[in-house]
């Protein structure tokens, strides 16, 4: 079953001010963003709009969220209620997206992990190329393809794990189980494997070309704060990925 995210919504929430994804995740794809000043950006499976609002107060004109769970996006307008930043939420499908050539970017963090098979893979490409006007970006960050998640080392110093031991006949489809630690709580998450091969047959029948892969870089806080040793192992084993393409 994918991960219903209604009733971890707000776990989901915390696990975003841990340290690695603001010095990692959110470092390595907001430099791949790069200027957003100006541009219509649609941000899929915008969760409780995390990306979402950083996008908006980097200077994109107009700012759309959309995600599956109502949970998620309840929480997102909550704190656009709270501080309006301008931000339109809706529940939706990255499949079935009915907006039609009107961005120039969008951003998904987490959302192609959720294909379990080739084809939701293709609609999801295919769904967020429909969106897009012509030369406009897709970037997005996802479960490392590249990774083989039964034999993964442990991440839990930096709060999470993938939890995959003994899940043996590693194929396409296979879960990949995330737990995440936070001051006293624990929340686990699904997500499925396909390869790097599956992910590059979709967004090219989706119309995407330039498609590139980026390895995560570390913010100059994060080495700051932290040391260099303390990220080695998530810098140089990464189990999360970093793509580019454009329509
Ligand atoms: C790990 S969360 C990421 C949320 C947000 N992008 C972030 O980085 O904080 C994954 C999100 O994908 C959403 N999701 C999964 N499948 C989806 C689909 N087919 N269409 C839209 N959203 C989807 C889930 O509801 C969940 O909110």
């Amino acid at each position: 079953m994918p991960t219903d995210y209604d009733p971890i919504a707000e776990l989901y929430q915390l696990s975003k001010r841990q340290p690695w994804r603001t010095h990692v995740e959110a470092h390595t794809l907001l430099g791949l963003i790069g200027d957003v000043s100006g541009l219509s950006v649609l941000d899929v499976a915008c969760g409780e709009g995390f990306y979402t609002r950083l996008l908006k107060q980097r200077g994109a004109s107009r700012v759309v969220g959309v995600d599956l769970s109502a949970g998620m996006v309840e929480l997102a307008r909550t704190q656009e209620a709270g501080h309006r930043l301008g931000i339109s939420y809706q529940v939706g499908d990255a499949r079935n997206l009915a907006f039609d050539g009107e961005f120039d970017l969008v951003v998904a963090a987490y959302l192609l992990n959720y294909a379990r098979d080739r084809s939701e893979l293709a609609a999801m490409c295919a769904g967020i190329a429909r969106c897009l006007k012509p030369g406009g970006r897709f970037v997005t960050v996802n479960s490392n393809p590249a990774t083989h998640f039964p034999t993964v080392p442990s991440f839990r110093k930096y709060g999470f794990e993938a939890a995959n031991a003994g899940t043996g006949n590693w194929r396409e489809g296979s879960p990949i189980r995330w737990k995440f630690y936070l001051d006293g709580q624990a929340f686990e998450i699904e997500n499925y494997y396909l390869d790097v091969a599956a992910h590059e047959v979709a967004l090219t029948a989706a119309g995407f070309l330039n498609i590139r892969w980026h390895a995560p870089q570390l913010a100059p806080q994060g080495e700051a704060d932290f040391g260099l040793d303390f990220w080695s192992l998530l810098l140089t084993q990464c189990p999360v990925a970093f793509l580019e393409c454009t329509r």
